[in-house]
């Protein structure tokens, strides 16, 4: 059966503790899905993680929906949240509606976008249209620049304070759920207690409600790329290492002659 937002808020309601993970394309959405991952987010680590741009800053809402597409014909019965990039909303709430209901159009069933307190004008505009809205506070890499780095945030009493507004004022303004990225845990704790929608944690340790992991963070693809996963992920799998080693050995056979042989030949 199809996952929706409703099922969300009864898991938050029952105390049940779920996962999200960002999908990409079409063969990942499908294996998620049949690990029956009930959330899956086409993020705009896109960029970083499959495009190869150094942050999430210049990938654009055409490249989002080309993935968008992809990730909607593989698992068309998991809640599907397309991650508006940067630039599309930044500007104005039209601007907002107009990539939300392209995001609609390609088979996602609600949007996420980054920030509060300016945000909140820009949630509200959407919930009313009857486009369901994640929230994203704390660590927000499309404010990297802002941030001066990717740093962790909400650390001083008054930082952790606007968080706390931010979160309740996203809320308010009808948000179904709120990722929180890059916060101490007490904070991310608090907030998870206080809220009656789901918070999604990525390094924001164990107290809130859903987690949330890049997948090819979680794969061990990233990982391998960079040399060094980052504190707040586990790696389950060492794909990285994997494809490598693959690569390698079939190289090895062509040139020893091992492969194709007969057994791989047609007659
Ligand atoms: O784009 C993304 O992958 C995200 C998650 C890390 C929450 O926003």
């Amino acid at each position: 059966m199809a996952i929706t937002i409703r099922d969300l808020a009864a898991w938050k309601a029952a105390g049940t503790r779920f996962i999200m993970l960002t999908a990409y394309d079409y063969p990942t959405a499908r294996l998620l899905a049949e690990a029956e991952v009930p959330v899956l987010l086409v993020g705009d680590t896109l960029a970083d993680n499959v495009l190869g741009y150094p942050n999430t800053l210049p990938v654009t809402m055409t490249e989002m929906l080309h993935h968008a597409r992809a990730v909607a014909r593989g698992a068309p019965d998991q809640l599907l949240v397309g991650d508006l990039p940067f630039g599309a909303y930044q500007r104005s709430c039209a601007d907002a509606v107009d990539n939300a209901v392209l995001y609609l159009k390609a088979g996602m069933h609600a949007v996420k976008l980054e920030g509060g307190g300016w945000v909140v004008d820009t949630v509200a505009h959407l919930t009313q249209r009857g486009i369901p809205v994640m929230g994203h506070l704390g660590l927000t890499p499309q404010s990297v620049n802002a941030f001066g780095g990717m740093r962790v945030q909400a650390r001083s009493a008054s930082d952790r304070e606007r968080l706390l507004a931010d979160a309740h004022a996203l809320q308010a303004a009808g948000a179904f759920s709120l990722v929180l990225e890059g916060i101490p845990r007490d904070l991310a704790a608090q907030v998870s207690r206080e809220l009656t929608i789901p918070t999604i944690g990525i390094g924001a340790g164990p107290d809130c409600d859903a987690q949330v992991l890049v997948i090819h963070d979680l794969l061990g693809i990233t990982g391998h790329i960079r040399g060094v996963a980052p504190k707040f992920v586990k790696t389950y799998a060492d794909l990285g290492d994997t494809i490598v080693s693959a690569a390698r050995a079939y190289a090895d056979d062509v040139r020893e002659g091992r492969f194709p042989d007969d057994a791989h030949s047609f007659h």
